[in-house]
């Protein structure tokens, strides 16, 4: 089931706005989504009880999971798709325990230098985690409330080139996104002509996210395969199978009866003299 996270330090970058909207896309596109709100401010978890509230078609229902720094992730039966939503200032075992998790990291990052350094020893931070260094978990930025009348994505995308983060694609400063937080909703819940503009910007975001799943998923059929092997003692109409070899049958010692007689610990050990007489003897050595 794929994963996908939504991670910065930085409180106010769009974290819960990202999450919620890709949320909604996939919940549109009739996937079975989960969002999980590792936020102790459980901002996506009240978008959700807004977007109960909504009269919207039932295939664009979202499930909601709230799980703090003890709980573990338990999508329920049926979840096909998992989105995360996580508090600012993740970093140490609480970000690899969410990067464990995860086959893809999005990080949503504005057009501020302060954001980009933060981004930046995030990026680091996660690049330590195996799962990120084997290319198991693909970390990718976008630039995030980017003023349109700027050059801001362009700049963010050449910084990223830059230090040599994938960047997927920017979302411009929109109220539909402010509107949206607000009403439960996400822009793939409204009339595609009333937000045609920012609709256009998920696009190479999302095919970005799709990529990454079926990578991932082909990664986990490889592994899977490479599992099974032959037996070559099975016979021969069977042997074209391919078997799962059982683990070898551990011997069980036999329960004793509960009643059965115990020797008392002293019966078994040896007397006290027997046990340290070498050390008298040492003693008397000297004596
Ligand atoms: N692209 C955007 N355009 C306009 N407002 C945005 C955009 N992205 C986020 N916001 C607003 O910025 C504020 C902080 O965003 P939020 O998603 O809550 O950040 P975080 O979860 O990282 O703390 C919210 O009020 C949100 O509505
Ligand atoms: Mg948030």
């Amino acid at each position: 089931m794929p994963v996908i996270a939504v991670i910065n330090r930085k409180g106010g970058s769009g974290k819960s706005t990202l999450a919620t909207q890709l949320a909604g896309s996939l919940a549109n596109r009739g996937f079975q989504v989960m969002l999980g709100d590792v936020d102790r401010q459980q901002s996506s978890l009240a978008w959700l009880r807004r977007r109960a509230a909504q009269p919207l078609a039932k295939n664009a229902a979202i499930a909601g999971s709230a799980f703090g720094s003890q709980s573990v992730m338990r999508p329920s039966a049926g979840i096909t798709h998992v989105v995360l939503d996580t508090p600012g200032g993740l970093h140490g075992f609480d970000l690899a325990r969410v990067a464990m998790s995860a086959d893809a990291i999005l990080m949503p990052v504005s057009d501020s230098v302060f954001d980009r350094e933060s981004a930046l020893e995030c990026h680091a931070e996660l690049l330590t985690l195996p799962r990120v260094a084997a290319g198991r978990c693909k970390v990718a930025i976008v630039g995030m409330r980017v003023d349109a009348r700027t050059k801001g994505a362009a700049r963010l995308e050449a910084w990223a080139l830059e230090h040599g983060l994938a960047y997927v694609g920017s979302l411009r400063e929109s109220q539909v996104y402010t509107r949206c937080a607000e009403q439960g909703l996400s822009l793939f819940d409204v009339p595609a002509a009333k937000v045609e503009a920012d609709l256009s910007q998920w696009r190479p975001l999302l095919d970005w996210v799709d990529a990454t799943w079926a990578a991932t998923a082909r990664l986990e059929a490889t592994s899977r395969a490479a599992i099974p092997v032959s037996a070559p003692s099975i016979a021969p109409q069977a042997r074209r199978r391919t078997l799962v070899r059982a683990p070898l049958p551990v011997p069980v010692a036999p329960k004793a009866p509960v009643s059965e007689f115990r020797p008392s610990r002293d019966s078994v050990r040896p007397p006290r003299v027997e046990r340290f007489g070498w050390l008298l003897g040492v003693f008397r050595s000297f004596s």
